[in-house]
């Protein structure tokens, strides 16, 4: 009787682990050609004899269980660079652990603190929108008061949109871009004409001028 409950715990373990570990998918170097193009993925390239790389297990694997149960659209795999070389030279990785994104065939390299909050923020920064809307008075505020940093585009589609948004495609890594329209801006805010793109900083702002592209690579982030 204990032998068969022992080997009834045994499987429950067992299983328990497997369910568990669902959550981060290993992947290998054939891995560019079978995932989905739309997929965005989080990894982390590891090798089996780097520490700090066992250091991360643990937060790999709540990272993984934790976007699994809010339902995120990032997949969360990790990688062995001494049996998958490929695939950590595919993501030009020059250390471990490393850990990138790849959206849209773009990637980013994520250099942060390797904690979960961190980690977690830049998955869902870089796994959302490039250009996040905030439609009315109380978005605005609430995304005010959570970021010190606001790159904010006013204005209807136009060709200074594109360019904002072709500028969050690279520099997501770094700060969250918005979008808005002039009503749900305070009144205090002056801009001689619209569309704009204007940097909310320590309860100031100011506004871009000319090619948007070079101008925001310029502010140092
Ligand atoms: C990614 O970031 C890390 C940490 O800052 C850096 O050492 C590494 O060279 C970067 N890798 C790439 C491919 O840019
Ligand atoms: C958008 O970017 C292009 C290419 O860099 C530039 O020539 C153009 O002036 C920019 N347009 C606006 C409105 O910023």
């Amino acid at each position: 009787m204990s032998e068969w409950r022992n080997s009834m715990l045994l499987s429950v373990l067992l299983l328990l682990a497997g369910s568990a570990s669902a959550f981060v998918e290993e992947l290998d170097d054939s891995f560019m050609e079978t995932r989905g193009d739309e997929d965005i993925w989080l990894i982390k390239f590891y090798t089996p004899w780097c520490s700090f790389c066992r250091q991360l297990d643990p937060v790999w694997h709540q990272i993984g269980s934790e976007l699994t149960s809010r339902g995120s659209p990032v997949h969360v795999g990790k990688s062995d660079g001494s049996t998958s070389p490929g695939l950590s030279k595919e993501f030009k990785v020059r250390g471990y652990p490393a850990i990138l994104m790849l959206k849209k065939n773009v990637k980013y390299n994520y250099s942060g603190a390797r904690t979960k909050e961190a980690i977690l923020d830049f998955a869902n920064r870089v796994g959302g929108p490039l250009v996040r809307s905030l439609s009315s008075v109380q978005l605005f505020q609430h995304a005010m008061s959570h970021h010190d940093v606001m790159f904010l585009y006013i204005g209807a589609t136009s060709e200074l949109k594109g360019n904002f948004t072709s500028s969050a495609e690279e520099l997501i890594v770094h700060t969250y871009f918005f979008s808005a329209s002039r009503d749900v801006l305070p009144k205090a805010v002056s801009l001689p004409s619209l569309p704009a793109v204007v940097v909310f900083k320590d309860g100031s702002y100011f506004q871009y001028e000319g090619e948007t592209r070079t101008s925001l690579r310029q502010e140092p982030l």
